[in-house]
């Protein structure tokens, strides 16, 4: 096969060697609207290294790049630093094409090799070990549940890269190789976007690693992440919006997230943003039929409330409601306050029903949800704008540029 894909220097002896997904929009229920990258390495030296592999339908992508630089089986190890799929799924291939001496992961990602491909044999290595192939002095450090328990970094001391998995990436596909490369705004909208759909449930850890890192003081000149364009610059600049987004101080924007089946929920939002606009928040709204779950999630990261506004179909809440805070449960937001409202025509059911789930995510609710009989009357909405103003009224000492 005629080659077409071909390495890209990242340092001296690192090259990425990865695979871009240009056409994928759903990443398990996370939507990647501008694609992504599966990131491979390679550290060249005595006993060349494969750094993590890629998802397993981009394998001769992977191999091509490989190739442009050095003959595939000349690779001697390979570090598995997280086991997930999308950087495991051809590592199966790699190990029966290449035959490398030795495949290395965490413990917890050993053990999750061996379940999710039947993989024996792959070397655990310890948190803190320090390692060196071939003359490729490296240091493994675990980062458990960020975000599975397997992963870990590998850190390359010759050329100060720490490759970082999913850490510090983004779903954000490109031939640019670097953050640098690429508009500041859609670089950092992306990365919020990836901190809040994936890392936000583990927070307090984020906030731990960020300790640790700094009292390891290891010398950086690359942050390889696992997706996207990589830090070669601006490195502290993301380390800073990890501690900013990890501690969720809130804002004085709210999210307003609805449904509607004929217009009287969407009324009812809309009046809930005036309360809350005369209230002095200011608030993003995201009505669930034209917006995905994803999305939400990324504006919550930087919010300080979350309104919720249901119709009740079939005496429950709509499905597209029950989609979004099942996903948000899950990614478990912290520091907001908020309500719920919405119509119903015969059954009153589904306020109470996002109103609990509210309370089950640890929303404060700042007033009792607001209910209305069909179509909301001049009462109606001026309890939900009520509902807006008590929102921005705890709001009201938080900081927030609109943006
Ligand atoms: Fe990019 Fe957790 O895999």
């Amino acid at each position: 096969m005629d080659q077409v894909f071909t390495a890209q220097q990242v340092t001296d002896h690192v090259y990425w060697v990865g695979a871009v997904d240009w056409s994928i929009r759903d990443f398990h229920g996370y939507s990647t609207s501008r694609g992504t990258s599966y990131n491979a390495f390679l550290i060249l030296g005595d006993e060349p290294i494969l750094v993590d592999t890629v998802k397993a339908p981009f394998r001769d992508e992977m191999f091509q790049r490989i190739a442009s630089v050095i003959e595939p089986s000349s690779i001697r190890h390979v570090i598995s630093n997280h086991s997930e799929m999308d950087h495991s799924g051809c590592l199966p291939d790699v190990i029966e094409r290449i035959r490398p001496r030795t495949v290395f992961a965490s413990a917890k990602g050993a053990e999750a090799l061996a379940r999710h491909f039947g993989l024996s044999g792959v070397q655990a290595v310890a948190d803190g070990q320090a390692m060196t192939l071939g003359g490729a002095e490296l240091r493994f450090y675990e980062t458990r549940m960020l975000h599975w328990p397997d992963s870990m970094f590998t850190y390359y001391a010759a050329d100060r890269v720490l490759f970082s998995s999913d850490a510090f990436g983004m779903h954000l596909a490109g031939t640019q190789r670097f953050t640098d490369e690429m508009p500041w705004d859609v670089v950092e909208q992306e990365c919020a976007k990836y901190y809040a759909n994936i890392l936000l449930p583990f927070s307090k850890l984020v906030l731990k690693l960020v300790g640790r890192l700094e009292e390891l003081a290891l010398p950086l000149k690359v942050i390889a992440c696992d997706h996207g364009p990589i830090w070669r610059e601006g490195l502290d600049r993301i380390v800073e919006l990890y501690v900013k987004w990890a501690t969720q101080a809130p804002t004085r924007k709210a999210v307003v997230v609805y449904d509607t089946m004929w217009g009287s929920t969407a009324r009812m939002a809309q009046a809930v943003v005036e309360g809350l606009v005369a209230g002095g928040a200011w608030a993003k709204v995201l009505p669930m039929g034209g917006s995905h779950r994803s999305d939400v999630a990324t504006e919550i990261l930087d919010a300080g409330a979350l309104l919720v506004g249901t119709p009740t179909l079939n005496q429950n809440l709509f499905p597209t409601l029950a989609d979004v805070l099942t996903y948000l449960k899950g990614l478990a937001p912290k520091n907001l306050v908020g309500g719920a409202f919405g119509s119903y025509g015969w059954s009153s059911k589904a306020v109470g029903q996002v109103a609990d789930a509210l309370e089950a995510m640890g929303v404060e609710a700042v007033a009792e949800p607001v209910e209305s009989a069909y179509v909301p009357d001049a009462q109606v909405l001026q309890r939900c704008r009520a509902l807006g103003r008590a929102v921005a009224g705890r709001l009201a000492a938080f900081g927030g540029d609109g943006a």
